[in-house]
């Protein structure tokens, strides 16, 4: 069995971030997204991985090399356009061969591994499994259809009055026969070959499509409430570790200051992570926050976000709930006139505290 992991797409939700980065590689308690994704492969047992990657091809290669690091053999599939999922297994039909595969989104998350989910289609086989879970508005996703038995007759592509509330899961498991139907497909109405069609597809040519309903914890990463979210459920459940330096500083709860970090007059209220080589100074930070290596927090208020790395943050009380990115600078505006002075990219979103 081998793995398809699409880690290309256009992010237009995160921008922008997207602009610069990959956002399959944004951080989580700082580690990569994907890298979760990755693990949970490998914890299944698959070592044979094709990575689609799109215009961020580079920083993926960097990042995860020839995938020994995650015991993974990784083949690199460049995909010209983000052409849709149903797209990268049709790039990816040599690679692939006839063997099964799970297709595992590179932008999302799934606490408890794949294990299972991988064990139930060895047993039984059928052409295509793919997960659900209840979501409250689900016309954002791709919606499922089930009969009173529960099997699945037929999927919907963010449908405006969906179904049922039940979503489909960044994780597919499919076998050699779906390559026919793939190579069969018409771009939707957004221009995309949608797996969606795929498994449509599949179930109208008689094929057997399993389901598994999860209660199990998942979230696409692609919005930046969803990524704070993901956040704060995995530093939820981190083991501490203080391995930088702490000087008179109160540290409460589950707190992570990485090797070569300083923490000085501060106050730190778990869980927080702190990466390598920051500096927290004069400075309080909140639960659910994330710091990536080389930021420089000074004199501020931090709270419930995720701070890429080489941010400094100077002056500022309080900032919440916000993705900052790399290198970003964020301090006080002088003192008169009283404006707020902005350099921001393209796509960049700001609430400014309105005062009364
Ligand atoms: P999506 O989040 O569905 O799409 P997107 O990355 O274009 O994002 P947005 O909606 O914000 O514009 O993609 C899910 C995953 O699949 C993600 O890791 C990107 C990847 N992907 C590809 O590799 N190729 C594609 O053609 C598409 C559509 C997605």
């Amino acid at each position: 069995m081998k793995a398809l992991v699409p880690s290309g797409g256009a992010g237009t939700r995160l921008r922008p971030i997207t602009h610069t980065s990959a956002k399959q590689l944004v951080p989580v308690a700082n580690k990569p997204v994907l890298f979760y994704g990755l693990e949970a492969i490998a914890e299944a047992g698959i070592t044979e991985v094709g990575i689609v990657v799109g215009d961020t091809a580079q920083e993926i290669q960097r990042a995860v090399g020839d995938g020994s690091a995650f015991g993974l053999n990784v083949t690199y599939l460049p995909q010209t356009a983000p052409l849709g999922l149903a797209h990268t297994v049709l790039i990816a039909r040599d690679f692939l061969g006839d063997d099964d595969f799970v297709m595992y989104l590179g932008d999302n998350f799934l606490i408890g591994g794949i294990a299972e989910l991988v064990e139930r289609f060895r047993r039984e086989r059928p052409a295509a499994q793919v997960v659900l879970t209840k979501v409250a508005d689900p016309r954002a996703f791709g919606v499922a259809e089930l009969d009173i038995e529960g099997r699945l007759i037929g999927l919907e592509e963010k449908p405006e009055q969906p179904k049922s509330d039940l979503a489909l899961v960044g994780v597919f498991l499919f076998t050699a026969a779906v390559h026919p139907i793939v190579a069969d497909l018409s771009p939707s109405d957004r221009g995309e070959l949608e797996i969606t069609h795929a498994i449509s597809g599949l179930i109208d040519a008689g094929h057997p499509v399993a389901a598994t309903i999860t209660e199990g914890y998942w979230k696409d990463t692609g919005n930046v409430a969803d990524m704070l979210e993901v956040n704060r459920l995995v530093l939820e459940g981190m083991e501490p570790e203080l391995a930088g330096v702490v000087h008179d500083s109160e540290l409460i709860g589950r707190v992570t200051v990485a090797p070569g970090a300083v923490v000085r007059g501060s106050r730190i209220v778990g869980p927080v992570i702190i990466g390598a080589g920051c500096v927290v100074e004069g400075s309080y930070l909140g639960p659910f926050t994330s710091v990536a290596e080389d930021c420089r927090i000074i004199d501020s208020e931090l709270e419930y976000s995720v701070v890429l790395r080489g941010a400094a943050i100077h002056g500022v009380r309080r900032i919440e709930a916000s993705l900052i990115g790399h290198e970003v600078e964020v301090t006080p505006a002088p003192r008169m006139p009283r404006a707020h002075r902005l350099v921001l990219g393209d796509h960049s979103k700001v609430q400014i505290c309105a005062y009364s």
